[in-house]
């Protein structure tokens, strides 16, 4: 019999979805059935919550109760074995055996599918770490669905910290699957993370769009219902349509009262840095002023519960505020799901399963590991098997690597080929072979050189290298780039160079430096990181006094430098973050090779140099603050597949591939 988990909102269908919300009415009427009512007869149901819970464990034990069976739990998990250092392994393994279903809440992210793997019998994910939260989604569609009577083309706004909210994660996945336009308001330093707003685009086709006119907090403030704290959230959307659309969209939804619901939650204090609990003055607050505003008067309010102070009281008394009801319906949402879950493992139907992109585990005892430091795969390596999926279209067109466990998306940078122990730097051109190499189970994925070196493997190693670029050009190319730049902007206090990390800040400087050169007057440099998780993206260079306020986008000309644009998609997610962060004035590429080769539609506005595309040729600036190197140049070499390179390797150095070190 195979046990169904569910550990994501992506392990339910919508037709799944749908079904519970049928059974969910029938279950939630007083007339339910003797049969449905017994349902789980004699099974029984183990709840461990590592973390404190109300709403999630009591309506989820009084779900298995009401269905007919029993709960057993341990009062505090802190009072289990794992006090005494037992795995969480060893945990699921034991408790399955003496119970039919397992409801799991932990602090550390991908710790239920951890569990889920070592348990024997069906485990449901109650909250994991800052990761997913799938059962409050089901109860907040279900909530919305009863009040708007439909859930496609309702338009959401989601308040508070998008980057720790678990219950947020799974339910802007789920809001996309089902249509809903949503507007993201998050806390400042809350923002949604990357690798979800990475999931959203590749799934679901939702990409984030800033607000196109007076953005929401002006429009509420004009008309003097002021909701939000005076610091306000970061406003942007999720929207699948094409940009023109967008913004029409846009334009008409904050002319006009078309907000289906307000969804608002507590800050994730257990999970915030120092800083940020301190810093808690700018959160969203949804108050008393809010009722009296007449474009509101149909838009409910929702949270997950428990609140803080982010929602007043008085609300509590409003027809709109429906968040009790959203937690009283987890009885009958939670009682449909047991009855789903158990009902499945009977069912010979084979069941649809998500498509994902091939999955990597290391070959090798040493190798890459995920990016994210709360993830189950490094607090507690030993529960589980490191995996990832890998997407060879992401950000950067590097190779990217997906965690199964908590999602994050990390960039792979070295690659290995397990037999001939011979290792180099990812490059799109050897897609096709590591494609292959993860087939045939000769792929080691590394973190660094020296990762590799351990495990004895050889570089590949330099083919021929032509230079294209040499000092003298570099510098005139730059400084025609600040000349030009300079001449198109007309504020330029304003002005922001923002390097991508790593040659783009290199670059952005020396334009800077430009700029002081001609002008007699420093303009801001800060640095983006496409690849940083823990959502510190962005960063002030100079100037850099202490006690400088944190790099602020909003209404400045940002200019996005980068040493190379080949498929355009690091330019993407950099602008991704920084719509994230906040609205810019406007934002122009500076870039000092173009290839003029991209998959998305973004043009340069400033080019030292453009150098036609090509698979079988890759160019790389080097410069003299990161390279060995004394002297910057721009260099041109051709890219020989790799497994002709190992057939080669005793016989033909010179048609080895180059290895980018
Ligand atoms: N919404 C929610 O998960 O509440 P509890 O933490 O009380 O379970």
């Amino acid at each position: 019999m195979t046990k169904r988990d569910l550990i994501t909102i992506a392990d339910l269908t919508d037709q799944e979805i749908e079904e519970i919300f049928s059974l969910a009415d029938s279950l939630g009427a007083a007339n339910t059935s003797a049969s449905e009512g017994k349902s789980c007869l004699g099974k029984i149901m183990a709840t461990l919550f590592y973390e404190p819970s109300t709403r999630t464990r009591l309506s989820f034990e009084s779900s298995m109760q009401r269905l007919g069976g029993s709960v057993i739990s341990c009062p505090d998990m802190n009072s289990s074995s794992s006090a005494k250092g037992e795995s969480i392994a060893d945990t699921a393994r034991v408790v399955s055996s003496y119970a039919d279903v397992l409801v799991i809440r932990h602090h550390w992210d991908g710790a239920v599918r951890a569990m889920a793997e070592h348990a024997e019998v069906p485990v449901i994910n109650a909250g994991d770490g800052s990761h997913e939260h799938p059962t409050q989604t089901l109860c907040d569609l279900y909530t919305l669905k009863r009040e708007k009577k439909k859930l496609k083309g309702l338009t959401v706004a989601i308040c508070g910290d998008m980057k720790h909210g678990r219950t947020i994660h799974s339910l802007v996945y789920a809001l996309a699957r089902f249509g809903v336009h949503v507007i993201i308001l998050a806390a400042k330093g809350l923002e949604l993370p990357q690798y979800v707003m990475e999931r959203l685009d590749a799934e679901f086709h939702y990409s984030l769009t800033p607000m196109p006119v007076d953005d929401l907090h002006t429009a509420v403030q004009s008309t003097d219902a002021v909701y939000l704290t005076p610091t306000q959230p970061h406003q942007l959307a999720l929207f699948t349509q094409a940009d023109s659309v967008v913004q029409n969209r846009l334009q008409k939804m904050v002319s006009e009262p078309k907000f289906d619901a307000f969804y608002i939650t507590r800050q994730q204090k257990e999970r915030s840095t120092q800083e940020a609990k301190q810093g808690n003055g700018d959160y969203p607050r949804i108050g008393e002023r809010f009722l009296k505003e007449r474009r509101f008067k149909d838009t409910v309010v929702m949270h997950p519960l428990p609140r803080v102070d982010e929602l007043s009281r008085a609300v509590d008394l409003d027809r709109r505020g429906i968040y009790f009801k959203q937690a009283a319906y987890g009885v009958p949402i939670r009682m449909a799901l047991l009855k789903l879950l158990f009902d499945a493992m009977g069912s010979a139907k084979p069941r649809k399963v998500r498509q994902r992109s091939p999955c990597y585990e290391s070959p090798e005892p040493i190798d890459t590991q995920c990016a994210n430091s709360n993830c189950v795969t490094r607090t507690e390596r030993s529960s589980t098997h490191p995996t990832f999926e890998v997407l060879f279209t992401g950000p950067g067109g590097g190779l990217i690597l997906r965690c199964l466990y908590c999602d994050h998306q990390f960039k792979a940078q070295f690659i290995g080929h397990a037999t001939s122990n011979r290792y180099c730097s990812y490059d799109t051109a050897l897609e096709e072979t590591v494609r292959k190499w993860l087939k045939d189970g000769e792929l080691a994925i590394f973190d660094s050189i020296k990762q590799a070196e351990e495990l004895d493997y050889e570089p590949y190693k330099s083919g021929p290298q032509r230079s294209i670029m040499n000092e003298n050009e570099i510098r005139e190319a730059i400084q025609q780039m600040a000349e030009q730049l300079l001449e198109n902007t007309k504020d330029s206090d304003r002005l922001l160079l923002l390097g991508i990390r790593t040659k783009g800040v290199f670059i952005a400087n020396r334009i800077s430096a430009q700029i002081q050169n001609q002008r007699g007057r420093a303009v801001e440099v800060g640095e983006i990181d496409i690849y940083e998780t823990g959502g510190d993206n962005l960063h002030r260079l100079s100037p850099s006094e202490i006690g400088t306020p944190p790099l602020s986008v909003k209404d400045r000309t940002v200019i996005l430098v980068d040493d190379v644009i080949n498929s355009g998609r690091t330019v993407k997610s950099a602008l991704s973050v920084i719509f994230k962060s906040g609205r810019p004035r406007s934002v122009h590429l500076a870039i000092l090779i173009d290839r003029g080769h991209r998959e998305v539609p973004v043009r340069p506005n400033y080019v030292g140099k453009h150098i036609p595309s090509s698979e079988r040729e890759r160019v790389r600036v080097k410069l003299r603050e990161v390279e060995r190197d004394e002297r910057d140049k721009v260099v041109i070499y051709s890219l020989i597949n790799p497994i002709q390179a190992i057939n080669d390797q005793h016989s033909t150095p010179a048609s080895m591939l180059t290895a980018n070190r």
